[in-house]
């Protein structure tokens, strides 16, 4: 008799990838959800943070943006090219037409989208992100968000990202995942 897969096995074959703006939950979902698929998990930013041997604000400060894409592009390169998982990429990685292509081709793409009272409020937990430095982050968001949701929703998945248990927001995304497979 055929060994029959479980339904989750499926969502183990192939990386997952979350996008989505600053404060989307990224990181903290996509922890919770490599643990529920058994997939290991690798945080974009604090694997470019490695890579260059100093934060993300310090490689803004000292090189540009610019410079900081070029990381980024290469680390996703890198983690897409092997073993499938779960990666949190940063809010702009997607943005970049290159990662962008390769997310696209070569991962399942999963778009966390958050209400910009939801963005605003989490972004005040934590501090380091240049692009909100020193500005109103629910001023950057709302800009940030109009130029990027329609770039974001060429993500086969988009899951909602509310102020709900993480648990919630993770079941969401099983549910999308196992619907598009
Ligand atoms: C950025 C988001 C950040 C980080 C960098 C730039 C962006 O990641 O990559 O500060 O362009 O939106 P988070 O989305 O994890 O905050």
């Amino acid at each position: 008799m055929p060994h029959s897969l479980s339904p989750l096995s499926a969502l183990q074959k192939q990386t997952i990838v979350l996008i989505g703006l600053m404060g989307a939950g990224k990181s903290t979902i996509g922890r919770r959800l490599a643990t529920r698929l058994n997939m290991p998990f690798v945080d974009a930013d604090q694997e470019i943070e490695t890579a260059a041997g100093m934060s993300i604000s310090d490689i803004f400060e000292r090189f540009g943006e610019a410079h900081f894409r070029d990381g980024e592009r290469r680390v996703i390169a890198r983690l897409i090219d092997g073993a499938p998982k779960v990666v949190a990429t940063g809010g702009g990685a997607f943005m970049q037409e290159e990662t962008r292509a390769l997310i696209l081709d070569r991962a399942t793409a999963v778009w966390l989208d958050a209400d910009l009272d939801v963005l605003a409020e989490r972004v005040r937990r934590r501090d380091g992100r240049p692009l909100l430095k020193d500005k109103d982050p629910r001023t950057v968001l709302a800009e940030l968000a109009a130029i990027r949701n329609p770039v974001y929703a060429l993500a086969p998945i988009r899951v909602r990202s509310q102020p709900l248990p993480h648990d919630a927001t993770v079941d969401a995304i099983i549910k999308a995942l196992e619907d598009a497979a």
